[in-house]
């Protein structure tokens, strides 16, 4: 079973949104799946650093897209992006150094984190849009 399905309850009704959280997704289910049959750090090192570009990329792109259409809570959303960015990158030199792995607790965490920013904070700036078309 994977760690995290994308369904309805999660659409923030604009197409790439939905498409770059069901990447995630899919990487983060990766992930959770390499860390199930124990795959050692040469599989798991690459498989967080995908997982780490493609989110970036996400946060970079939905953070221009609010900038684009002067979403007023831009700076709270970007500090939440920013938030888990500095935590995962510190993550990412630890487990670089042999101090850390990936495990169940660190997936759980990115799993709540994920839904619980998607399901607030996305969610928030598809109504935001949802509400401009209509004025
Ligand atoms: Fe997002
Ligand atoms: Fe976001």
């Amino acid at each position: 079973m994977p760690l995290i399905t994308w369904n309805e309850s999660l659409s923030v009704n604009i197409e790439e949104f939905d498409g770059h959280h069901k990447k995630i997704i899919k990487l983060l289910n990766g992930l959770f799946d390499a860390v199930a049959v124990k795959k050692g750090i040469s599989v798991i090192q690459p498989t967080v650093a995908e997982l780490i570009d493609y989110t970036r990329y996400h946060f970079a792109a939905e953070e221009s897209f609010l900038e684009k259409h002067s979403f007023p809570w831009i700076n709270s959303h970007k500090h939440e992006h920013d938030e888990l960015s500095s935590k995962v990158l510190e993550f990412q030199k630890q487990l670089s150094e042999g101090k850390a792995m990936v495990d169940l607790a660190l997936l759980n965490f990115l799993k709540d984190w994920l839904t619980r920013h998607i399901m607030g904070s996305d969610k928030k700036y598809s109504s935001f849009i949802k509400e401009k078309g209509k004025s």
